[in-house]
């Protein structure tokens, strides 16, 4: 049995992972979380003793206090004074008081109703459903724990049902709350800007709250609903972290307290601000779902944990373990400038070149001609394109290459001819001006009729044309918008305008699942697992310089399996940093992702022309290692980056230099996760080396002179 009810305990076991829960007088306490027990006797039960000025709900008893003990839901209120993780409002206040009723035990996994949802095998997953009662506020509160037999992983989530007569208002309601004791604690975040997303942040826990948000009604470039708690001493290959990631793409919060007495309160959910909820009676509201991981063996192992587990049971089943195309996208090569002619010039190289996709990215539609006019008129631009669409995607898949398009469907711009008959659709505040971002505006996705419109217009195009790959754009955040849910319409809240999008990309990647989907938001401004759910790729970044990428992609490798990332070869001088770096360091850096050329291929030189057809070749031979592989971080300093993929037989280890320093002239790697006793051969000498000296000794190479240089080893086990 994976989750075990032993007295007043719940025990719950993923693979090596144990949760458990203590029931008590209705209350539930965290007891514990991490590597796995299978027998608990109250070890490390929080000291009976008066802790001063802590509330204490039962007179004669001054040592126990809802403040020091590990609570499964934070509460207000009443005596725990560190940050609530459910808040409602009934009556004239929004204290509750939620206790213990009853559970039930099920095989499956359990859909969280309108939220991406993980999915499982019922005999790999078992659910435990806690429900909770307040009988003043006339709430029920339901927790739901699903623990996974091949990972080390529990998601959760909650709902609230009014079961009262009157009016309630949920003003907060984490997915995640875990209570854990006082220790020496780090947190790690990804953060960054537009450009520079996913930058790892390692902060040093201090008394006080450390909260990191989004209230941008998307995940944002700055943010990534996502943390892992660990310990100074861990690193990549020793020590214990456990992460939690939201499965969600609208605002969130991550609530990271070290209490009064230095334990600590770590929570993860829906963004508070900007955000209440009613129930009427009879209604429930359901909580995204959140994602646990955790590893003994250090951080690389809990990336890997992540990595499984997001392949497994986050990107959709068809696309999970499917290898990705080589794509060509004419967006740095063209820009909004192009014709049929310069189109097909482009895809006629790819093709020669060996490359399987072409993408057609913005400026197909209406009559957009720069970003200012026409989001919102999906209707094909003939004159521009010199005929139909279906005619393009003919001559494109004529050249042996797959068909691939572009979208921005959340959107609409003023000067659209959707605007001139709905400018109602736009999310707007009555009698205020519109905030304009790329000079558009946001279709209000919480207005059931937009999202039918989209759902119609979007399958009728895709059920029309013989598309294989879309990649769908965000291009701004949300503004102008409401708090409450009874604004005729017109103004809403976010969390409804997810539900709409939700509803809408579950729709379409649901009837057309043949299609590869892309979410993109000026690259990763919503590179989130709720994405994932549904879109199997993520374009991680509009910075295609290969070493600013190092540090994106390290910072995506943390929790997000490199199947889920595009990686493109840019023009040098590199059109956001104005960098030029060879292009095999380009394409060594790509090829740690999905991929891909973003450049006119017209204006390679023949023997540029020779190298990329090369690189597609050889990336044919590695891609099952870096999509399908185990990936591993050797080395990450500011100078030097080194990253190992594992599969089957094979290792690849890529190797970059930014600057040519003395110092670095060689370096040593230590490879990792191989075959002790196994003989690994090095391709480029047939050199034969052993597992262990490769893992402990290392592996001495000779960089290359020169900056921003890159080196890409081979090994196959014999
Ligand atoms: C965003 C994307 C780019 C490109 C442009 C098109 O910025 O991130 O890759 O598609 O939009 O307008």
């Amino acid at each position: 049995m994976k989750i075990i009810k032993e007295g007043p305990l719940f025990y719950l076991h993923s693979k090596n992972m144990t949760m458990i829960i203590e029931e008590h007088s209705g209350y539930l306490f965290m007891k514990y979380i991490g590597r796995q027990v299978k027998q608990y006797h109250q070890s490390n039960a929080v000291v009976m003793k008066d802790h001063a000025f802590s509330g204490n709900p039962y007179p004669e008893c001054r040592e126990f206090s809802l403040d020091t003990q590990r609570m499964l839901i934070g509460q207000h209120g009443l005596g725990d004074f560190r940050q609530p993780s459910v808040r409602i409002q009934h009556g004239n206040n929004d204290v509750t008081d939620f206790r213990y009723v009853s559970h039930e035990i099920k095989a499956g996994v359990l859909v969280s109703q309108g939220l991406p949802s993980p999915y499982s095998q019922a005999e790999d997953a078992t659910t435990l459903s806690i429900t909770l009662a307040d009988t003043v506020a006339e709430l029920e509160l339901i927790i739901h724990f699903t623990v996974y037999n091949t990972s080390d992983a529990i998601t959760t989530f909650s709902e609230v049902r009014n079961v009262g007569k009157e009016r309630a208002v949920i003003h907060q309601l984490q997915s995640v709350m875990l209570d854990l004791p006082k220790d020496d604690y780090d947190l790690i975040t990804f953060q960054g800007a537009y450009a520079r997303e996913k930058t790892v942040r390692r902060h040093t826990l201090n008394q006080g709250i450390f909260r990191v948000s989004s209230n941008r009604g998307a995940s944002g470039h700055a943010q990534t609903p996502a943390a892992i708690l660990t310990h100074p001493t861990t690193t990549d290959d020793y020590g214990e972290a456990l992460a939690i990631q939201l499965i969600y793409s609208g605002n969130f919060e991550l609530i990271c307290q070290q209490s009064q007495l230095n334990d600590v309160r770590l929570s993860l959910g829906i963004n508070h601000e900007n955000f209440s909820w009613t129930l009427e009676a009879g209604q429930q509201f359901n909580s995204p779902v959140a994602l646990i991981n955790y590893s003994s063996k250090g951080l690389n192992d809990l990336s890997q944990t992540s990595h499984e587990f997001i392949t497994q049971h986050i990107i959709p089943e068809q696309f999970a373990k499917t290898a990705r195309p080589i794509l060509v996208n004419n967006w740095e090569a063209t820009y909004f400038d192009f014709n049929r002619d310069k189109l097909l010039d482009i895809a006629e190289r790819a093709s020669e070149l060996g490359i399987e996709l072409f993408v057609l990215d913005d400026g197909w539609f209406g009559q957009r001609k720069d970003d200012n006019s026409s989001l919102g008129d999906w209707q094909v631009n003939e004159e521009k394109i010199q005929g139909t669409l279906a005619e393009l995607i003919a001559q494109v898949k004529g050249k042996g290459l797959q068909f691939g398009l572009w979208f921005e469907p959340e959107m609409i711009s003023e000067d659209s001819d959707l605007y001139r008959t709905h400018p109602e659709w736009a999310i707007q505040l009555p009698e205020r001006p519109h905030t304009y971002s790329r000079n558009q505006l946001v279709l209000n996705f919480a207005n059931p009729e937009v999202v039918n419109y989209m759902k119609k217009l979007l399958d009728d195009l895709l059920s029309r044309h013989e598309i294989d790959y879309v990649k769908w754009d965000m291009n701004r955040n949300i503004t102008n918008i409401g708090n409450g849910q009874d604004y005729a319409g017109s103004m809403m809240q976010t969390h409804q305008y997810m539900l709409g999008l939700y509803s809408l990309v579950e729709y379409l990647t649901t009837k057309h699942d043949h299609i590869l989907f892309e979410s993109c938001s000026g690259g990763g401004g919503r590179n989130d697992l709720g994405m994932m759910r549904y879109f199997p790729q993520v374009w991680s970044s509009d910075n295609t310089d290969a070493i600013s990428r190092l540090q994106i992609q390290h910072g995506s490798s943390y929790l997000h399996p490199v199947i889920s990332m595009g990686a493109h070869v840019s023009a040098v001088p590199n059109h956001q940093m104005n960098r030029i770096t060879d292009l095999k360091t380009r394409a060594d850096v790509a090829m740690m992702g999905n991929l891909g050329y973003e450049l006119d291929l017209n204006l390679l030189t023949d023997e540029e022309k020779q190298a990329v057809k090369e690189q597609v070749t050889r990336y044919k031979i590695l891609r099952p290692i870096v999509q399908f592989g185990q990936q591993y971080r050797l080395m990450h300093t500011a100078n030097e980056t080194a990253v190992q993929f594992t599969y089957e037989q094979r290792v690849l280890l890529t190797y970059v230099k930014v600057l040519s320093t003395y110092e670095d002239m060689e370096t040593t790697v230590k490879l990792k996760g191989l075959e002790e006793d196994s003989l690994y051969c090095l391709e480029e000498t047939d050199q034969l080396y052993s597992g262990a000296e490769l893992m402990y000794a290392g592996l001495t190479m000779d960089t290359p002179r020169g900056d921003f240089q890159s080196l890409q080893l081979l090994l196959t086990k014999v």
